[in-house]
């Protein structure tokens, strides 16, 4: 009798962790989009008119309001309409977070930023125009550049801190002073917003990983007016991946994200690009320049957390690409490819388990081309990014959770619209990342 009560009690939290309705209360993923050009007067906060995604997640008007306590990585993009300047703020209750400003002369401008936070129920995250403009954004059907995607990494007290005695790890770092590097040294993030498990040292920008791990890291900067921002991405000495930013006239935005593996006290920080005058802006209310990243999936004894099976990609661009090669983006270097779920050789993500995922994309356009990438989930549009400014090259970034069914396919088209991105051995700038966020209960009764 005993014996079988202590085998149905150790069945049962098996069971239930593979069931919908309880999972989903945990789970908190969600993308937003807008598919109209957008006006926003001083201070007003995004509304967003399109539901990309939306898992267990909750959305009053426009701000995203945590349920579930615990560790939320947060990415926002967006495209001005020709020739405005779009300068947005994203908020938690009403801290900033992190800015961006884009603004080219008679053209489109893209920007982009990232944060990993802690969040109790309650807390509220959302996007505002900056309190000082009026500004419009660009968007129509089918031409989605400004999303905002936010999802839950690591719920608090969950049965995830046992199998890892940090529980989560995830810090998030912004610049709060004006940075002129031409030695090639360290960019140094002055201000932790996060730092779960202490990786991060605000003295020398340098993340060291507490866990072996798999990990995501985001980077985001705003060059000085008619100024470069050129940093790159370092995993311990050996180079992964970067960001290029330059516009005439103006104050240029760019960013880059990667996955990648880290073993316990491996180090990541982003460096200015040796032999160049990078001048990055910074300020006490303005956070452009910023630094963030997070455990993924701790490895314990050669698993994923909670037994999951570990999915994740990352991968870059070391050449040209354009639209005449084919209609799918091919990338030719692999910083992680964890369940061999990303095919090098066509460009297409394959998902091994039905589950949400998150996807993030960035690239640069050749001096004076436009990139105009779009990301697909099977034959269905997901969102876009585009890449231009005249007489230098042009970034574009934007992220997505989807939820996918075993089997389906994402990746990235450039066939709709003529698009140049550049690449070379040791400038990657073009890059595509994605991880399983959690699996979701095929549909298939559980037999047993
Ligand atoms: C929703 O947000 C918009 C834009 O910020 C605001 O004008 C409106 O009053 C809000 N509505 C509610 C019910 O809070
Ligand atoms: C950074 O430079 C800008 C423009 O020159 C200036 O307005 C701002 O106050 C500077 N920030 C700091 C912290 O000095």
């Amino acid at each position: 009798m005993s014996a079988m009560w202590i085998s149905i009690l150790l069945i049962v939290p098996i069971v239930v962790q593979s069931q919908d309705p309880l999972s989903s209360q945990i789970q908190s993923a969600f993308t937003k989009g807008q598919t109209t050009n957008l006006h926003l007067t001083k201070g007003e906060q995004l509304p967003f008119n399109t539901k990309i995604t939306a898992i267990g997640s909750n959305f009053d008007n426009g701000t995203f309001v945590c349920q579930t306590p615990g560790l939320y990585s947060f990415t926002f993009y967006g495209l001005t309409e020709k020739n405005w300047e779009l300068w947005l703020e994203m908020m938690k209750n009403d801290e900033l977070i992190a800015s961006i400003y884009a603004y080219t002369y008679a053209d489109y401008a893209d920007a982009g930023n990232a944060a990993i936070l802690h969040l109790n129920a309650g807390d509220r995250v959302y996007l505002k125009a900056h309190d000082d403009y009026d500004q419009t954004l660009y968007g129509a059907d089918g031409e989605i550049y400004t999303t905002f995607t936010g999802e839950l990494l690591f719920a608090d007290d969950t049965e995830l801190d046992a199998v890892n005695s940090y529980g989560a790890v995830g810090f998030s770092a912004v610049m709060t002073l004006n940075a002129s590097i031409s030695d090639g040294s360290a960019v140094i993030y002055d201000k932790a917003i996060t730092n779960l498990g202490s990786g991060y040292d605000a003295t020398t920008g340098t993340f060291t990983a507490p866990v072996e791990g798999t990990y995501v890291f985001h980077f985001h900067a705003l060059s000085h007016s008619d100024e470069e921002a050129w940093l790159e991405l370092f995993h311990n000495t050996q180079y992964v991946v970067a960001s290029y930013g330059y516009t005439s006239g103006s104050y240029a935005d760019s960013g880059n994200s990667a996955v990648i593996h880290l073993k316990r006290g491996d180090t990541v920080k982003v460096k200015a690009r040796p032999g160049t005058d990078v001048k990055l802006y910074g300020d006490m209310d303005e956070y452009y320049t910023t630094f963030c990243g997070a455990l993924l999936s701790p490895t314990v004894h050669g698993q994923g957390h909670g037994g999951q099976q570990e999915v994740a990609f990352s991968v870059g661009l070391t050449h040209n690409e354009g639209s005449s090669n084919g209609p799918k983006v091919v990338f030719d270097r692999v910083f992680s490819n964890l369940g061999q779920s990303f095919d090098i050789n066509t460009g297409t993500f394959t998902a091994p388990v039905s589950g949400v995922y998150a996807f993030h994309y960035h690239v640069l356009a050749q001096s004076g081309q436009e990139a105009w990438v779009e990301l697909y989930h099977n034959y269905v549009y997901v969102n876009s990014l585009y890449g231009h400014t005249s007489g230098s090259y042009g970034p574009g970034s934007n992220s997505a959770v989807l939820e996918l069914v075993a089997g389906d396919t994402v990746y990235l088209d450039i066939k709709h619209h003529t698009s140049f991105l550049y690449g070379g051995g040791d400038e990657v700038y073009s890059t595509f990342s994605g991880y399983l966020l959690f699996p979701v209960a095929s549909h298939h009764p559980v037999v047993g």
